[in-house]
C-alpha cells in the first residue's frame, strides 16, 4: 500500500483575480504587500510543480493521496473558481481514494467559508463516514472526514483553519465538537482495530505559537495520548520534517509542494508493522524519491 501526502501548493493568482474589490479588505491588502515583497516569486512555478506531481504519480502510482491544504493565497473568488479543479485532478490520480482538509489561505476571510463550501468541498472526495461530521461553528462543515484505506489503515481529516480578521493573526484552532467526534471515531472498533490511523489537519500539531500555530493543542494531545496506532500529518510550515510528539507519536509535516528550493511531499508504505516514509524531492525539473535514510 502506498500513500502520498502533500500540502501548501499556493497556486499563483488566476488572471484577473486581483481586480476583485474584495482585495481591498485590509487583511488582504497587507498580505498582498507582504506577498509581493517576500513570497510570490518562490511559488511562481506552483503549476509546474503540480504538473510534476502528476507526472510522478503516472510513473509511481499510489493507492491513496492525502492533502493538507493551502491551495491558494488570499481566498479571492477567482482563486476559488480556478484552483479547486487542478487539485481535485491530482487527488483523482490515487488508485483507490483521497482525502483533503482546508488550509488557512483557503479559509481566509469571512466569505471564504461560503466559497469553500461551494467551490472546493463539493469537488473534493466525500467522507466514508459522513454521519461522523459535526457542524462546527466557523468550519466549512464535513469534518471529521474519514477515508478507510484497506483493512489496515484509515485517514481522518479534521479542520483547524479559521477565518481571522487581523492580518497579523494566522493561528489555527481545533473545534471542541470536532475533537469530540474525533474521539468517538478513534474509539470506534472500525478505527481502533486498524494498525495505522493517520490523523491529518493543516496546522502543525506541535506548534502552539498564538499568532501562527495551533492555539489549542492540549485537548488534542490528551485525546490521542497512549494510542499506539496514531500517525499525525500536517502542512502550514513550508519545510518537510518528521518530529516525535508526546508518547512518541510520529508527526509528519509535508512542507510545501511548490516552494522553490524546498519542494516536497511524503510517500508512506506501511510494511510488516513499520511505516516506511520517503521524501519526494524536486530535482532536474521533476519529482523523485530520496533514497531511504537520506
Ligand atoms: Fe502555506
Ligand atoms: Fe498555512
Amino acid at each position: 500500500m502506498r500513500i502520498l501526502h502533500f500540502s501548501d501548493v499556493h497556486l499563483p493568482f488566476p488572471e484577473g483575480a486581483l481586480r476583485d474589490p474584495a482585495v481591498l479588505h485590509p487583511k488582504r491588502l497587507l498580505a498582498l504587500v507582504n506577498f509581493r515583497l517576500r513570497r510570490s516569486d518562490k511559488y511562481a512555478e506552483a503549476r509546474q510543480k503540480l504538473d510534476g506531481l502528476c507526472d510522478f504519480l503516472r510513473q509511481e502510482p499510489v493507492d491513496w493521496i492525502l492533502y493538507t491544504g493551502d491551495t491558494m493565497n488570499l481566498g479571492l473568488e477567482k482563486e476559488y473558481m480556478e484552483d479547486a479543479e487542478p487539485i481535485a485532478r491530482v487527488l483523482e490520480m490515487a488508485r483507490k481514494g483521497a482525502l483533503a482538509v482546508p488550509g488557512n489561505h483557503d479559509l481566509y476571510a469571512g466569505a471564504s467559508l461560503r466559497h469553500y463550501r461551494r467551490r472546493f468541498a463539493k469537488r473534493f472526495p466525500k467522507s466514508d463516514v459522513p454521519e461522523a461530521a459535526v457542524g462546527a461553528k466557523g468550519s466549512p462543515g464535513g469534518f471529521p472526514s474519514v477515508r478507510y484505506m484497506g483493512q489496515e489503515a484509515v485517514a481522518i481529516g479534521i479542520n483547524s483553519a479559521v477565518p481571522r480578521f487581523p492580518f497579523w493573526d494566522s493561528s489555527g484552532r481545533l473545534d471542541a465538537a470536532e475533537l469530540g467526534a474525533l474521539e468517538r471515531l478513534l474509539d470506534s472498533p472500525a478505527v481502533a482495530r486498524r494498525k495505522w490511523v493517520f490523523v491529518m489537519t493543516h496546522y502543525p500539531f506541535l506548534d502552539t505559537d498564538c499568532l501562527h500555530g495551533l492555539r489549542n493543542t492540549e485537548p488534542f494531545w490528551r485525546l490521542v495520548e497512549g494510542r499506539k496506532n496514531v500517525v499525525l500529518l500536517h502542512g502550514h510550515n513550508h519545510r518537510i520534517y518528521l518530529k516525535q510528539g508526546p508518547g512518541g507519536i510520529p508527526v509528519f509535516c509535508a512542507g510545501s509542494l511548490s516552494k522553490r528550493g524546498a519542494e516536497s511531499f511524503w510517500l508512506f508504505e506501511p510494511f510488516a508493522g513499520s511505516l516506511n516514509a520517503r521524501r519526494g524531492v524536486w530535482r532536474n525539473a521533476r519529482f523523485s524519491l530520496d533514497p531511504v535514510g537520506e
